[in-house]
């Protein structure tokens, strides 16, 4: 029996049980092994969940799951942005391996905490904190080992795909559509971080920092939302045969490097053009291997844990040590040279 505790019982948390349940057999059949949920920590331990979830099972303090030693792995997530930070760190020096999905944790502190877990000999994986459902930081990890990665360009953020999509396609107005992708799991507790434009920025760092094996930071980029386009922009757009996505982008020339994110008009035609609703699509041009495209549900419950449990799977496989780890290269930031156009 491998033990989980679970951190987090909302969209993703919930995911992440249906799944367990629903491929049980399956999963003892691939890893040798029962994957269980012994405990789940949660905010407020009155809330009415959809599911029947044993009172034994639930906890409201950290420190039951801490010091439980049968549980093994724990999986974080919560929707907190402080306190996470710290259940990351006490996990892992309490020789816990870590599995998170919380993207806003893993941009500011994913080098410590990988280095921690590194010096612990124990796997902090977040496969799930960039493109939702789609298995991309563990592909682009195995690229840079032998390419010279010089773009990264992403619809990384569910949310504004889904705003933008249906603002475009019925020219619905951006309140209605923003409150709609709330309802559907898809935003963030605080969809300032969608709309505005930071979870695409932190997503971007996290691609970025493994694709160029050097360090870009948060403040390195250029960054703008989508929360002031209007209806009446989207029909201006539309009458020019163009559409709108938010778009991160990183390019790399001679270990110089220019980072943005920002809404961008392209061409119907396009490529970004045909990733609609809560679908994230991530390009990346490497020397040898030329363009890779990646295309997937980049949020929700299902996909998400799906991501989740993927890595999970790669820890109780012992395979996370084989991936490369985070490179050090010295990087410049270039954006002064395209600051201009901003
Ligand atoms: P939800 O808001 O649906 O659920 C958050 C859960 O965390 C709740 O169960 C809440 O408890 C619990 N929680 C919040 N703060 C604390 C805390 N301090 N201590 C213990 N538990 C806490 O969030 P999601 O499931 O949507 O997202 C979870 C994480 O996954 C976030 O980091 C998000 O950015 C990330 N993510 C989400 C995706 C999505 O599509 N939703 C996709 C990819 C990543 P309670 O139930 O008691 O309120
Ligand atoms: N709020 C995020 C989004 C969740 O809409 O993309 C997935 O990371």
């Amino acid at each position: 029996m491998i033990n989980i505790g679970l951190l987090g019982l909302g969209t993703v948390g919930l995911g992440i049980v249906e799944i367990l349940d629903k491929r049980k057999d399956e999963l003892k059949a691939i890893l040798g092994s029962e994957l269980r949920i012994k405990k789940i920590l949660v905010k407020n331990n009155s809330k009415k969940r959809s599911i029947d979830i044993e009172r034994e099972m639930i906890a409201t303090d950290f420190e039951d799951i801490l010091e439980d030693e049968d549980i093994s792995i724990i999986i974080e997530v919560t929707s907190d942005l402080e306190n996470s930070y710290e259940y990351i760190k006490k996990a892992l020096n309490a020789g816990k391996h870590v599995v998170t999905a919380n993207k806003a944790i893993v941009s500011k502190y994913f080098e410590e905490l990988s280095s921690l877990a590194r010096e612990k000999n124990l796997a902090f994986l977040y496969e799930a904190s960039v493109g939702g459902g789609i298995p991309i930081l563990k592909p682009l990890r195995e690229q840079t080992a032998i390419n010279e990665i010089t773009k990264v360009q992403g619809i990384l953020n569910g949310t504004c795909n889904y705003i933008l999509t249906r603002m475009f396609e019925e020219g619905m107005e951006y309140e209605d559509t923003l409150k709609m992708a709330k309802e559907l799991g898809y935003a963030e507790v605080d969809p300032t971080a969608d709309v505005e434009g930071y979870d695409t920025l932190r997503k971007l760092r996290i691609l970025g920092t493994i694709a160029l094996r050097g360090k870009i930071s948060e403040e390195d980029m250029i960054l703008d939302g989508i929360s002031s386009i209007t209806a009446f922009d989207m029909e201006q757009i539309k009458n020019m045969n163009s559409t709108v996505k938010l778009i991160g982008e990183v390019n790399m020339e001679d270990d110089k490097f220019t980072a943005v994110v920002q809404p961008t008009i392209i061409n119907k035609d396009s490529y970004f053009s045909k990733v609609n609703m809560a679908y994230n699509s991530i390009v990346l041009i490497g020397d040898n291997v030329g363009e890779l495209r990646f295309y997937g549900a980049g949020a929700g419950a299902l996909p998400t844990a799906d991501a989740v449990l993927r890595d999970v799977i790669d820890v109780v496989n012992n395979s996370y040590g084989k991936i490369n780890p985070l490179g050090k290269r010295e990087v410049q930031n270039n954006n002064s040279m395209i600051k201009d156009k901003y």
